[in-house]
């Protein structure tokens, strides 16, 4: 570990992402100190942080020296437990364990599911535009939730009260650093406790499946075998907290800041609207320009060197998706909103063998928004201030209040 000659810069200033104007510090990172060590303020630790394009790819395709094993989250439960999660838990797991357990979960998210999924996520959204519609208003950081809640209550076999239940507590869990999710009690223990209630819902799952199975995610792993033997109960609970929390806790995000991006952008969703053959590269465009999941970590499994940077083995390095995505040497101009973007290299979703496995639902549900706000040509402003979750790992505003402005 060395400590950064010039910057003094710390990603684990929230207020720093709070702001939104977190495209500035990573573009000095970028261009001074691209693998930059970010030591704790009280210097009993830190980390790496990778901030190019370049960098952060190959991190991702390098599993045999960076291991995902302690935990993607900095300073997340499963790091300082990783007994625990490692090894059992999709996103913390390396090959061989991580291997197999993708393989059992996939036919959680094959196309029929995707279709079933589909058609519920496009009525709960018609919906709540037609509400947003009769209003004239609306928080669109709420109606947002209408996304996870039609994919997770067709994954998971719950009705809409359910769906909206594991929502609130997947929220807990993301905004655990946040008091506007949490109240007073925002800290270490509010993700624990929603953590818990969580693994207490799906165990209820688990128990309900086992006498009567479905086509849900818990009935598919319920019946899944590793090498032969069942999954434990564990690495059900594990798997299916993965996937309730990667499906909850990024979209609605990604889709009130794809909402705040057209309110700021009116000329791209005018483009949108004359062209619907720019929908695929709008969507692309969306997930860049937002990179909802900021960072991800890895821990180095032996001393390896990146850009010039001796990392010494058990050290964290973080990917920094929302830096990659904006620098301009992959991207020209990346501060430009553009809906045409083409070729458009984002690692929004990750890249090697732990890119999103729920890319295609994210797409879906993100395109049915587009469609469904496209066909009613509703044209939306934002009313009022706008609040972004406080937190470094997940970004997106929690609160984002519009008005109507026009339609049809
Ligand atoms: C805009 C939406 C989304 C974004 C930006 C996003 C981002 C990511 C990223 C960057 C990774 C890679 C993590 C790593 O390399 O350590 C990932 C993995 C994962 N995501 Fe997503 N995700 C999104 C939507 C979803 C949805 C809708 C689901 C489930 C319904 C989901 C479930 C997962 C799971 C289970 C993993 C772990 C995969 C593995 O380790 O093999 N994600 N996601």
């Amino acid at each position: 570990m060395t400590s950064a000659p010039g910057l003094d810069i710390d990603l684990n200033d929230l207020d720093l992402f709070v702001r939104g104007d977190v495209h500035d510090t990573f573009a000095l990172l970028r261009r001074h100190e691209p693998v930059y060590w970010n030591a704790d303020p009280d210097g009993s630790g830190g980390f790496w942080a990778l901030t190019r394009h370049q960098d952060v790819f190959t991190a991702y395709n390098d599993p045999a020296r960076l291991s995902s094993r302690h935990g993607t989250v900095m300073g997340g439960s499963y790091r300082r437990r990783s007994d625990s999660a490692g090894g059992r838990m999709l996103i913390a797991s390396d090959a061989p364990e991580h291997r197999l357990l993708r393989q059992r979960a996939h036919p959680a998210f094959r196309t029929d599911v995707m279709e079933r999924a589909g058609v519920v996520v496009r009525g709960y959204v018609s919906e709540a535009l037609d509400r947003v519609l009769a209003d004239g208003r609306a928080d669109f950081a709420d109606v947002a939730l209408e996304l996870p809640r039609g994919l997770l209550a067709v994954m998971f076999g719950l009705d809409r009260d359910e769906a909206l239940r594991l929502l609130t507590l997947t929220r807990r869990m993301i905004g655990h650093q946040d008091p506007s999710c949490i109240g007073d009690g925002a800290g270490e223990m509010a993700l624990v406790a929603a953590q818990m209630e969580i693994f207490d819902l799906m165990n209820a799952l688990v128990t309900q499946r086992r006498r009567k199975p479905g086509q849900d995610v818990v009935s598919i792993l319920l019946e899944a075998r590793l090498n032969g033997r069942p999954m434990t109960e564990s690495e059900i609970l594990y798997n299916c907290l993965n996937i309730a929390v990667g499906g909850d806790e990024t979209t609605p995000f990604t889709a009130a800041a794809a909402v705040e991006a057209f309110a700021e952008h009116p000329d791209q969703y005018d483009r949108l609207l004359e062209r619907s053959d720019l929908l695929d590269s709008a969507l692309n465009e969306i997930f860049r320009w937002t990179s909802t999941n900021a960072y991800v970590q890895r821990t180095a499994r032996t001393d390896l060197e990146i850009g010039g940077q001796r990392i010494a083995a058990g050290e964290s390095v973080t990917l920094w998706n929302v830096s990659a995505n904006f620098d301009e040497a992959v991207f020209e101009r990346p501060d430009l909103f553009d809906v045409a973007r083409e070729p458009n290299r984002h690692l929004a979703f990750g890249s090697g063998p732990h890119r999103c496995i729920g890319q295609n639902a994210a797409w879906l549900e993100i395109k049915i928004l587009l469609e469904e706000l496209l066909a009613r040509r509703m044209r939306l402003t934002v009313a009022g201030p706008v609040r972004r979750l406080r937190s470094n790992f997940m970004l997106g505003p929690t609160s984002l209040p519009v008005r109507v402005e026009s339609h049809r």
